[in-house]
């Protein structure tokens, strides 16, 4: 395993996407990021104190869509995985691939393909306590125990959770995940694209690793979209 280790950089994800000459579980590890990239586009605020990288997996052509639409998830339960390891809190799943503790987020999850290579990039809000334009939603480690951590144990715990919740067996995941499963009972709005797909108590995460809503009586199914909890 490769490791490429930066004071600054604009993005860990960006700097695996240009590299030419990726090998599998190449990982970058960053201090800060000066233009930290965030799901649907958004700026990921990146100070000083975060567990801030990126590692690649490299596509195996035995396995199907089927199968890779399912990374994000197992990096979200490898993140949660990796923490509990270090510091064994209540910290829940959101779907699709937040950790939040104390009602609050502290893991954002970027995947990204580049040619044959998925890149995995994960921010965890370890000895921080400023998360800028997120203050009021987001918290990090050291504000909930008031302990300083290494980021870097952090880093190699998730990676290694990584691996082992690759390997296994998608049910045994999926039952994990769902057991952390933020959302559940709650009543939550779906959201596309600005409009409102309507209102309703989430459910576990399906096998397909969609979202189950009642939503008036009827079971109902979601794939992309923002959730907004009631
Ligand atoms: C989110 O919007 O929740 C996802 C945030 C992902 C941030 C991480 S930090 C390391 C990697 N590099 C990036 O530019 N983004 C991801």
């Amino acid at each position: 395993m490769r490791i490429f280790r930066f004071d600054e950089i604009d993005s860990t994800n960006k700097y695996l996407k240009e590299r030419e000459d990726l090998k599998n579980y190449d990982c970058v590890i960053a201090k800060t990021q000066t233009a930290g990239v965030g799901r649907r586009g958004n700026v990921w605020v990146s100070n000083e104190g975060m567990a801030i990288f990126s590692f690649t997996l490299q596509e195996d052509k035995n396995l199907s869509l089927e199968e890779y639409m399912r990374l994000p998830l197992i990096a979200g339960i490898s993140v949660l995985g990796g923490l509990k390891k270090i510091e064994n809190l209540d910290y829940k799943f959101k779907w699709t691939n937040d950790i939040y503790l104390q009602d609050k987020k502290i893991c954002g999850i970027l995947v990204e393909k580049i040619r044959d290579f998925f890149i995995i990039g994960i921010g965890v809000n370890v000895n921080n306590d400023d998360f800028g334009y997120a203050q009021d939603k987001a918290t990090s480690l050291k504000n909930i125990t008031g302990k300083f951590y290494s980021t870097e144990d952090i880093i190699f715990c998730i990676i290694n959770e990584f691996k082992k919740y690759f390997s296994e067996n998608w049910e045994y995941v999926l039952n994990e995940i769902n057991s952390y499963n933020y959302l559940k009972g709650k009543e939550i709005e779906i959201i596309k694209y600005g409009e409102s797909l309507g209102s309703g108590i989430a459910k576990d995460i399906a096998y397909d690793g969609r979202l189950k809503v009642e939503i008036a009586g009827k079971e109902r199914l979601f794939n992309i979209g923002e959730i907004h909890i009631k």
